[in-house]
């Protein structure tokens, strides 16, 4: 029998429709366990205050813990017909400890029972996604060290710009990750589990009784910035993720050619035989637009909202869970797609000969002859053009035909700078 938390003053049954609508079990049976763990924590606090017995602590406490333990071994069933996993809970504490259990919610309101256990969850959450974001950098790192001496074309606009060492490619998505996790390493340490804030205006129990008293009981029911702010930092990581997968896209297509997705980790048309399609990569491009979406859900819906709580705080839940959990399925899933991804040195050999990747490295060696800056950089856009619009490659040019441009231009010390490796190892700026 699903019995309400409230009622005593209502001399009507509820409209089945308002039943249906204000639950929130259908989701929030995700916080069965650290709703589980906060009542624990308020029985130790009635104990200590005097509105428990040691007897009827231990009761509650036992009966509490039948119900963590089968919350763990996944034997727990939420009750559909229950407003919500706190009712729940209490209600199955009825059935085992009886009328003590009647004593449970003394100075206690689901207002703050709902972000203690929301808080409590977000703990865990960020550290199985710190888990997940150490798992990938590890898969980054290993194919950096696989590919440690391989150079690639590095890219700004998407054009050819300057070669760069594949390891750091990968290296800065490595950065990202560090990042995001330091991110979330300060949210967590952000996060405090206070108690003793009643509804909204505090609670008869002086606050030495609990571990973290509330400093302001009207603040700790209603702050949902922890949310916001975990759910901004999945956000960015989404970004990251799809970001990756944009690149990795472009390069496993046939005109790029310089990688090759893992059979395992593509999938196929059912028209069109020969497809190897990068799906994976594509929804972890799609599912950013979701965290955002749920991001800018949750901020939207807490903005204006008057203190202290109020029910609209209720769907929170939602756009949290699923972010958390589409976090770690894409930190996951992206983890074995960079562990078993391969680079093509062939063509990646083959785009290397691009001579616009070393035009760049021309105007060093003009300013290291003394040329200013600028005039270096008009000379070599100058011969770059030239080269383009006649076809001719720069390299094949005679000095007669380089002095056009500028007498510093000698073909048997220009020769030697269209060589990946000379121009990757000429840039000396990058403390490794
Ligand atoms: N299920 C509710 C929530 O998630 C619990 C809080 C209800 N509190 C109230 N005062 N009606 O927000």
């Amino acid at each position: 029998m699903t019995e309400k938390l409230w009622g005593g003053r209502f001399s009507k049954k509820t409209n089945p429709l308002v039943e249906e609508f204000t639950k929130s079990i259908q989701y929030d049976h995700k916080l069965a366990k650290y709703d589980v763990l906060g009542s624990l924590a308020h029985v130790k606090v009635l104990k200590k205050a005097g509105y428990l017995s040691a007897k009827e602590a231990a009761k509650l406490s036992a009966g509490l813990s039948v119900i963590y333990r089968s919350v763990e071994n996944g034997s727990f069933k939420p009750d559909p017909a229950a407003e919500d996993i706190h009712t729940n809970i209490e209600n199955i504490l009825m059935q085992k400890a009886g009328e003590t259990a009647l004593k449970l919610h003394t100075a206690r309101s689901r207002n703050e029972q709902v972000a203690y256990a929301t808080k409590l969850y977000c703990k865990e959450k960020i550290n199985e996604l710190d888990k997940a974001a150490s798992a990938l950098i590890t898969a980054l790192n290993k194919l950096s060290v696989k590919y440690k001496g391989l150079i690639i074309p590095g890219f700004t606009h998407l054009q050819h710009a300057q070669p760069v060492y594949a390891k750091d490619y990968l290296g800065a998505y490595i950065e990202m990750l560090k990042r995001d996790k330091n991110r979330l390493g300060f949210i967590a340490a952000n996060i405090k589990l206070t108690m003793g804030a009643g509804a909204l205006a505090g609670t008869p129990i002086q606050a030495s009784k609990y571990e973290h008293a509330a400093v302001n009981s009207l603040d700790s029911v209603s702050d949902r910035d922890f949310i916001a702010e975990i759910l901004s930092a999945l956000s960015i990581i989404g970004m990251h993720l799809s970001r990756l997968a944009e690149d990795l896209i472009i390069w496993s297509t046939k005109e790029f050619g310089v990688i090759a997705i893992d059979d395992a980790f593509c999938t196929g048309s059912s028209l069109m035989p020969q497809k190897k399609n990068p799906d994976v990569l594509e929804l972890i491009r799609g599912y950013a637009g979701r965290l955002y979406g749920n991001l800018v859900s949750v901020l939207t819906m807490m903005k204006g909202l008057p203190l202290a709580y109020n029910r609209d705080m209720q769907l929170d839940k939602e756009p949290l869970f699923e972010s958390f959990e589409l976090g770690l399925s894409e930190l996951k899933v992206m983890t074995g797609l960079i562990a078993t991804l391969k680079f093509n040195k062939d063509k990646i050999a083959d785009q290397l000969e691009d001579e616009s990747l070393y035009a760049t490295d021309l105007v060093y060696y003009l300013v290291d002859k003394g040329v200013a800056f600028k005039n270096a950089h008009t000379i070599i856009g100058k011969l770059v053009a030239y080269s383009v619009n006649n076809a001719v490659s720069i390299q094949g040019m005679d000095d007669y035909e380089l002095r056009k441009f500028s007498d510093k231009l000698i073909k048997k010390e220009i020769i030697k700078l269209f060589d990946p490796l000379i121009s990757v190892k000429s840039k000396r700026s990058i403390k490794r």
